[in-house]
């Protein structure tokens, strides 16, 4: 497995390789990472696994500073699960002059996450596109665990006409439930304990919805109320339609239901597909 810091090198690695399969990661690697690249390995003659914090899809107020940079643990698990480049810039690699041009995504960059975090796809479809310019992979994998950045980038790949295929990877749990993420080093004990709650009412408003309740707007007060009444403070808890979270219609069968919720300082997000037929 190669270690590569400069777009130069990676250029100069990756010119004759025909098949390459990317997994954009900001590092903190786990179960998941892990997983998916495992799956993806037998698909493809080069995966490259970029791990970059991207000062640009952050706030002010958010968590750059703190998130978890483990960049040699991350590469003894990339080289276990078969990774075979490591793309590792810093941030002068990858932002040499302060970025004039950027990608503004669609109307989706300004809903749910968008509507929280604004500024934070424009960051991410950013970076997503100057580390396909770099890599210039074949295959591209997001984990469905972001939802709304996996349909962001997949819209920007149609929208801009790029040569790559989106490739979407299931959410990997703990067997409590809990979605992987990075954030959830954030937590401590009880936090961690308590997290699980998140999962819980996604599912139970799966469970409804799969039992024909039809009350949308209830299901998600429910679920507000329920996790705020614990301590959570909820900054959405939404049914949407699985094509571009659009507002859901009476005959809508493919839905999906989103949450992000913060516990103590961890935001945590988190989401299940639900199909009605
Ligand atoms: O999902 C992430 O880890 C990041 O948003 C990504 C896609 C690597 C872009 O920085």
């Amino acid at each position: 497995m190669d270690v590569i810091t400069t777009v130069k090198q990676l250029r100069e690695r990756l010119a004759h390789e025909k098949n390459v399969a990317l997994v954009p990661t900001m590092g903190n690697l786990h179960a998941g990472h892990i997983q998916l690249i495992k799956e993806v390995k037998p698909h493809t003659h080069c995966l490259v696994t970029s791990i970059f914090v991207n000062r640009l899809q952050f706030g002010p107020s958010e968590d750059f500073n703190r998130y978890p940079r483990t960049l040699e643990n991350d590469c003894k698990y990339l080289l276990d699960a078969g990774c075979d480049v490591v793309f590792a810039p810093d941030e002068k690699e990858i932002y040499p002059t302060v970025q004039e041009y950027t990608v503004d995504p669609s109307g989706l960059q300004h809903l749910l996450e968008g509507a929280f975090r604004p500024g934070h796809f424009r960051g991410v479809a950013t970076v997503v596109l100057k580390l396909f310019n770099m890599v210039q992979p074949q295959i591209a994998i997001f984990g469905k665990k972001d939802y709304q950045q996996y349909l962001v980038l997949k819209d920007m790949v149609t929208q801009l006409a790029l040569p790559i295929e989106i490739v979407p990877a299931e959410t990997v749990r703990a067997p409590d439930g809990l979605a992987l993420s990075s954030r959830n080093s954030y937590l401590n004990p009880t936090e961690r304990e308590e997290a699980v709650q998140l999962y819980g009412q996604l599912m139970a408003i799966k469970k409804a919805i799969l039992a024909g309740y039809k009350d949308y707007t209830t299901l998600e007060k429910v679920a507000t109320a329920y996790l705020n009444s614990r301590g959570w403070h909820t900054d959405y808890i939404a049914i949407r339609a699985q094509d571009h979270l659009r507002l859901t219609t009476p005959d809508e069968t493919q839905l999906v239901v989103l949450g992000a919720s913060r516990l103590g300082k961890t935001r945590l997000i988190d989401n299940l597909e639900i199909a009605l037929n």
